[in-house]
């Protein structure tokens, strides 16, 4: 069902040729490679601080993280699509914060096209890897025509920018910019919390949301502050306490939330908030993930879409699945995260097939959601609401 949303072949071939050229090694072809990416996951995982010295890791990055992660961003873009949040000229001014090679801007631009959007992307790349925005560079000039992504992608403009993210004032950066990508970096950056203990982490998110709110102050009107990071539980619980803050300074948290209320799953220390697209690994990443021990079924992370605008209430017929679907005797718990807290619902087998929900999709009820525990179809019934199933090929009109 989300298939489609894997990168084609061209990719895999561009992304050799590319690590070839610029880290003057193959990844395709080299035994080793599935230990350096089983590395690189660990230190993701364990002890995301250490990765300091990122253009040793950056073949890693190239032949499997972003070839697995493009698609994260499109569930986000089929929802501010549908809402008509996302810019409306023809050439859209976006900064890739810690831009790597270019996954979340190359992901747009993959989404853009294959939605018939209009535009061309100026995208000023920021990073401290020289090696990575080259890279990227050599993505970006294949989308224009008659580049081997020209089918696949609208263009991209890419300016290049190397520079280390904490030491220029933010704003100056993205002044002007409609969306501003922070791709797994905002817990890179050595000011913010990313696995630091709870007690320091209070005057840090301060800091890291006094920084969010300097660079949607400097973008355009309506600009798009779009943060992604792994589904771990301290990055996700990052991004879940800097929505709390960021609404506070009196912006609007239009995605994944379905409202702006406290976030229930702050309440327990054992939850977190993640999306996970039922999406199997594309199939020449495969040996790689099985060699280095990485599952390869379920694309999950965690997704936060700032927008500088005044904060828009919920719909209270809206809800956004924040755990399960969950099989179980009988039948599927599904934990939806809606404007009055969390609501448990059961949705039993005998009253029918549960629609193809996976974990962060927005869905519709025909009643408020209440309480901690419902029954679907008996208490309230529940539909598709957006993103359910990857939107294929619909062309979004440019909105009103
Ligand atoms: C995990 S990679 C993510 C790359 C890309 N955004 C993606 O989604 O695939 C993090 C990137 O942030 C960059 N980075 C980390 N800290 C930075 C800083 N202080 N200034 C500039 N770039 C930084 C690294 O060089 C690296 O390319």
């Amino acid at each position: 069902m989300w298939e489609h949303l894997h990168p084609s072949d061209v990719w895999f071939e561009l992304s050799e040729e590319l690590s070839v050229k610029h880290l003057g090694r193959s990844w395709r072809k080299d035994a080793g490679f599935s230990a350096e990416v089983a590395a690189l996951s660990k230190l993701y995982t364990q002890r995301r601080d250490a990765i300091e010295e990122a253009e040793r890791w950056l073949r890693a990055q190239l032949g499997f993280f972003m070839l697995r992660d493009l698609p994260k961003v499109e569930p986000a873009l089929d929802f501010l699509a549908v809402r008509g949040l996302l810019p409306r000229g023809s050439r859209w001014r976006v900064a890739d914060l810690g831009a790597g090679c270019g996954t979340l801007s190359l992901g747009l631009a993959r989404w853009a096209r294959r939605h018939k959007v209009p535009c061309v992307l100026e995208v000023l790349a920021l990073d401290r890897s020289a090696k990575a925005l080259g890279i990227f560079e050599g993505f970006a000039r294949e989308t224009q025509p008659p580049g081997r992504l020209e089918k696949e992608c609208v263009p991209i403009v890419l300016i290049k920018k190397l520079c280390d993210l904490e030491m220029e004032p933010i704003e100056a950066l993205v002044r002007g910019r409609e969306i501003v990508f922070a791709g797994f970096v905002l817990n890179e950056l050595r000011a913010f919390p990313s696995l630091s203990s709870e007690a320091r982490l209070g005057d840090r998110l301060e800091h890291a949301a006094e920084w969010v709110a300097c660079a949607l102050g400097a973008m355009a009107d309506g600009g798009l502050f779009i943060a992604i990071e792994p589904a771990l539980r301290e990055t996700s619980r990052f991004l879940q306490r800097l929505r709390g803050l960021i609404i506070e300074k009196g912006f609007d948290v239009p995605y994944p939330c379905a409202h702006l209320g406290p976030c229930p799953l702050l309440e327990r220390e054992r939850d977190w908030c993640h999306a996970e697209l039922p999406l199997k690994l594309p199939e020449p990443l495969r040996p790689i993930a099985r060699q280095a021990g990485l599952r390869f079924e379920g694309l999950s992370h965690s997704v936060l879409v700032i927008r500088k605008g005044e904060p828009r209430p919920g719909d209270p017929l809206e809800a956004t699945l924040v755990g399960g679907p969950i099989p179980m005797k009988g039948k599927v718990e599904l934990h939806l995260c809606h404007a009055k807290g969390l609501t448990r619902v059961d949705w039993l087998w005998r009253d029918g097939d549960v629609p193809p929900f996976h974990r962060g999709s927005r869905v519709r009820t025909n009643r408020p959601l209440e309480g901690q525990r419902m029954r679907a179809v008996r208490d309230v019934q529940i539909g598709p609401g957006i993103a359910l199933e990857g939107i294929k090929d619909d062309t979004f009109e440019a909105p009103p």
